[in-house]
């Protein structure tokens, strides 16, 4: 829906209304219901919150008893973790911990980087932390809890699951301790251990740093996400203290929403080899659904087998500033890693690699953006295209299956179509690109797709201009004289869509079974995309008409006419 702005004062209507938001293309007011509230009648996000779910019949869960006992017991864990980090950061002094702690200096951290960490030590295990903290009442059970201790199928407590490593404390935004990350001195597997899930510790919802980088963030840090624990602490004390870090899984969406609170473009920073080119595809796939004009992602590079510790503490800081000063915006970075080392000399591969950055771009749910993203994907790829100048999808033809005549006739039919309803072109670019054309027809179809890689707009009337422009204004003519019905201007572009697969279906029966076949896999994927919708319709229509048994290209308009009217 759309309306006049209420924040800022129009005569014209530029206020969009959304499923999930608003968005005012005049002052670029945006948000959803909940933020409408709060900006229209000054109410507090609980109002507004206890408002919308009074109209919509809600009920607001209540804080209950129960509530408030397992919020005292959650306590009580931060409490057992805090000591624990005690426990461990006083291990580091002790004679058994004198490897970790030279450890940790030969790599490069300082005394106070060490304590603002909490850095610890694990020691020998066996025991030794229940029976530490035995004396400040904390049971071997709320150890378990904890994910200090680990457990057997029966509940029984099996001992440390942390022992003889360095011990990295995890807290959540708030600075409180929720687990532990513990990673050896030598070269035992595994490298790292992580504590367990507990009622704190989600992995999926935490970042490692989280809590300094808040802070940090609101006085301007660059917001950046790195892979491991040292990294995020070298890269502190190199005086970038909004680093984090994801506990060695691949970044989720609940970390996205983290990131953005802090910065509503974060820079993910990545190896330069293939896993990290992987790893940041994936990144930005978990990121597309909830990109919003306020919310995105940059990505960053490092040369194959560095990391951010080792290049700051080869290279400095300020090597580590050029990487993320070097960060390119997530369209341009999607580009290249959609497009993958496969090159596109074939129709087949670009065909492959258009459909993947049309994906991409329809898997952002923000409406407008989600064109903004298509149309500039789709802007570089046919650039690229261009410059690749090999260009087989117009050149391979293939031999005509049917009655020379009536092929000769059927593919004026069908260029006749596109040339009222250029904006098929792109449903049927493909179809129509590798089909066997008269000689005749091959310099309209060249300018035509040509036209349609670079028009902003594709209306009939200006590809008309081009084509005359072109010289082809007799020969454009003449096609447009056996113009079907359903390819009329004042044609739906449905009708017309119908009537261009159907006379494409009397040619190429198996190529509009594919077709459809496809349409039906698209929209399964793209349920809510409504041009997916319509191109099935049209498929459906004009094989559901060739099924029964309107062969001729006369019946299809007398049928046609019948079927829209
Ligand atoms: P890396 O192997 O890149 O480690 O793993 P790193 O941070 O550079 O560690 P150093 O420099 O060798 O000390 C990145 C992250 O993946 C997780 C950890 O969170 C680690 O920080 N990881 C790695 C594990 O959970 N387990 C492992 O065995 C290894
Ligand atoms: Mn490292």
């Amino acid at each position: 829906m759309k309306g006049c702005c209420p924040f800022h004062g129009e005569k014209t209507p530029s206020f969009y209304v959304y499923d999930d938001g608003y968005h005012c293309f005049g002052c670029g007011a945006h948000g959803d219901a909940i933020s409408f509230l709060m900006h229209t009648s000054a109410v507090g996000f609980v109002e507004a919150v206890q408002s919308l779910a009074g109209q919509a019949g809600l009920d607001l869960p209540k804080p209950s008893p129960d509530a408030a006992a397992i919020e005292r017991r959650l306590l009580d864990l931060h409490g057992v973790l805090d000591a624990a980090q005690r426990h461990f950061r006083d291990g580091l002094t002790t004679p058994g911990g004198a490897a970790a702690l030279a450890y940790l200096r030969g790599r490069g951290l300082s005394e106070a980087t060490i304590a603002r960490f909490g850095l610890g030590w694990a020691g020998e295990g066996r025991g030794a932390l229940a029976a530490a903290l035995a004396g400040q009442g904390i049971t071997q059970q709320q150890l378990a809890q904890a994910g200090l201790l680990r457990t057997g199928d029966d509940g029984e407590v099996r001992g440390e699951l942390f022992f003889n490593r360095v011990m990295f404390p995890i807290r959540d935004r708030a600075g409180r301790m929720i687990s532990f990350g513990g990673r050896t001195l030598g070269d035992a597997q595994p490298k790292y251990v992580n504590g367990p899930e507990t009622a704190l510790f989600s992995k999926r919802r935490t970042l490692y740093g989280l809590d300094f980088a808040r802070a940090s963030a609101r006085r301007g840090a660059v917001v950046v996400v790195v892979e491991g624990y040292m990294d995020v602490i070298a890269l502190h004390q190199a005086g970038f203290p909004a680093a984090m870090a994801p506990l060695g899984t691949a970044l989720t969406a609940e970390q996205f929403s983290e990131l953005w609170r802090l910065s509503p473009s974060p820079v993910l920073c990545f190896d330069g080899d293939a896993a990290g080119g992987r790893a940041a595809a994936r990144a930005a796939q978990t990121a597309l659904p909830s990109l919003a004009p306020d919310r995105t992602i940059r990505l960053a590079s490092l040369s194959d087998g560095e990391d951010p510790d080792t290049l700051v503490r080869k290279h400095g800081a300020a090597a580590f500033a050029a990487v993320v000063d070097a960060a390119r915006p997530l369209d341009e970075a999607l580009f290249g890693l959609l497009r993958g080392v496969a090159d596109h000399r074939t129709p087949e591969a670009r065909a492959e690699f258009r459909r993947r950055l049309e994906l991409a771009a329809s898997s952002i749910q923000d409406r407008s953006l989600a064109a903004e993203y298509r149309r500039t994907l789709l802007d570089r790829f046919f650039a690229a295209s261009r410059r690749n100048a090999a260009k087989p999808v117009l050149r391979q033809v293939r031999p005509m299956l049917d009655d020379a005549a009536a092929g000769v006739s059927r593919a004026n039919k069908l260029t006749a179509i596109l040339l009222r309803h250029p904006g098929l072109l792109r449903d049927v670019e493909e179809a129509y690109g590798s089909l066997p054309l008269p000689p005749e027809l091959i310099p309209i179809r060249n300018a035509m797709l040509e036209h349609y890689s670079h028009a902003d707009v594709l209306d009939s009337c200006s590809l008309l201009n081009h084509l005359d422009a072109l010289g082809l204004a007799q020969d454009v003519a003449r096609v447009l004289g056996e113009l079907p019905s359903c390819g009329r201007s004042e044609a739906q572009p449905a009708e017309a869509e119908a009537g261009w697969w159907h006379f494409y279906g009397l040619m190429h029966r198996n190529d509009l079974d594919q077709a459809k076949k496809a349409a039906e896999r698209h929209v399964i994927d793209n349920a809510d995309d409504p041009a997916a919708w319509a191109r099935l319709d049209a498929l459906s229509a004009a094989s559901f008409r060739l099924s029964q048994g309107k062969q001729t290209d006369s019946d299809q308009e007398a049928e046609a006419e019948a079927y829209y009217e």
